[in-house]
C-alpha cells in the first residue's frame, strides 16, 4: 500500500469539526417555550464533540465534483443530525443500555428516557428539514434525489434495519457473511450516502460515483471492524464510551467471531481494497486516502 499520512486526516478532521460545530449551531431553534428541554438535550448531544468523520466524507468527495461548499455543509449537517440520533438512541436502555458517550453522560442519563427518544425524533426530523431546504441546492430534482437516497440510507433497508439485527443477534451466533450484512446496513450505509452525496449535489452518475461507493463501503466495514477492536481494546478515556460492553451483551461481530489479531487484519486488508478504489482519481482525493488511513490506526 503506498505510504498515506493519517495524521493530515486528523488535522483535517479536526478542521472540519470546527466548521460543523458553528454550522450545526445555526440549525438548532432556541431553547424556549414549555419545550425547551428537547432542544437542550439536541444541542447537548449535537455539540458534544465527537470526530465528524461523515461530515469530513461529505466534504471531501464533494470538493472532487467542485460543488459549492454552502450546500455540502448543508448535507452534512444533516448527516451529522442523524449520526447523533442514531447515537442516542443506540445507547437507550432498550438498546445497549450506555452510560457514557463522547466522554459524557448519555442524554438519557443527563436528561431522561423520554427526552432522549424525543431529542433522537427531533434530529432525525431537522434532517430532512434541512435537505429540503433550497439552500442545500437551487435544482428540487437534486434535493429530491438527496432525500431519497438519504432516507433508504437510514431507514429499515439500511442503518435502523442494521440495528435491528444487532440486538437480535445478541448472544445467538452469526456467520461472517451475516454480520458483514448487517456492519455494512448499521454504520456502512450513511458512510456511503456520505460518499455518495457529493455526486448527487453535482448531478453526476458515472464510475467516479461508482469508485467512491466502493470506497465507501470498504471504510464503513473497516471502521466498524475498528470500533468492535476498541470496545475491547481501547481506553475509556481515549474512546469516550464504556469499554467491554460488546461482550458484555454478547454482540455479534467480527472480532468476536475471528479473534482480535484477524479482525485487525482483515480491516486493513479493507482499508487497502478502499485506497484501491481511489485510483481513478489524482491528488484531489489524497484527503480521503489519508482518512482510509486513519480509520485503521485510530485509538478514538
Ligand atoms: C460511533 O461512531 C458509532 C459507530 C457507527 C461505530 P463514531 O465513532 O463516528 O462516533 P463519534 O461521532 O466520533 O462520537
Ligand atoms: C452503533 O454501533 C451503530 C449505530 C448505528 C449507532 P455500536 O453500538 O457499536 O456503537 P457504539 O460503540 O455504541 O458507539
Ligand atoms: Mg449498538
Ligand atoms: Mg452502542
Ligand atoms: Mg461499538
Amino acid at each position: 500500500m503506498p505510504e498515506i499520512n493519517s495524521e493530515l486526516a486528523n488535522s483535517s478532521l479536526k478542521n472540519i469539526a470546527t466548521l460543523m460545530e458553528s454550522s450545526l449551531i445555526t440549525h438548532l431553534p432556541e431553547p424556549e417555550g414549555m419545550e425547551d428541554q428537547v432542544i437542550d438535550a439536541m444541542r447537548y448531544a449535537l455539540l458534544s464533540g465527537g470526530k465528524r468523520l461523515r461530515p469530513f466524507l461529505v466534504m471531501t468527495t464533494s470538493f472532487l465534483f467542485s460543488v459549492k461548499s454552502v450546500h455540502a455543509l448543508q448535507v452534512a449537517a444533516a448527516v451529522e443530525c442523524v449520526h447523533t440520533y442514531s447515537l442516542i438512541h443506540d445507547d437507550l436502555p432498550a438498546m445497549d443500555d450506555d452510560d457514557m458517550r463522547r466522554g459524557k453522560p448519555s442524554v438519557h442519563k443527563k436528561y431522561d428516557e423520554a427526552t432522549a427518544i424525543l431529542a433522537g425524533d427531533a434530529l432525525l426530523t431537522l434532517a430532512f428539514e434541512i435537505l429540503s431546504d433550497k439552500k442545500t441546492h437551487p435544482d428540487a430534482n437534486v434535493r429530491s434525489e438527496l432525500i431519497c437516497t438519504f432516507a433508504r440510507a437510514i431507514g429499515a433497508m439500511g442503518m435502523v434495519g442494521g440495528q435491528m439485527i444487532d440486538l437480535k443477534a445478541e448472544n445467538q451466533s452469526l456467520s461472517q457473511s451475516e454480520i458483514t450484512r448487517m456492519q455494512h446496513m448499521k454504520t456502512g450505509a450513511l458512510i456511503v450516502f456520505s460518499c455518495e452525496a457529493g455526486a448527487i449535489l453535482a448531478n453526476v452518475n458515472d464510475e467516479r460515483r461508482s469508485a467512491l461507493k466502493e470506497y465507501a463501503q470498504n471504510i464503513g466495514l473497516a471502521f466498524q471492524v475498528v470500533d468492535d477492536l476498541l470496545d475491547v481494546e481501547g481506553k475509556s478515556e481515549d474512546i469516550g464510551k464504556t469499554v467491554g460492553k460488546d461482550i458484555e451483551a454478547g454482540k455479534a461481530t467480527l472480532v468476536s467471531l475471528m479473534g482480535i489479531e484477524p479482525a485487525r487484519e482483515y480491516g486493513q486488508e479493507l482499508i487497502e481494497q478502499a485506497t484501491n478504489s481511489l485510483q481513478i482519481f489524482d491528488e484531489k482525493a489524497d484527503a480521503l486516502r489519508s482518512l482510509a488511513a486513519f480509520v485503521i490506526n485510530r485509538a478514538h
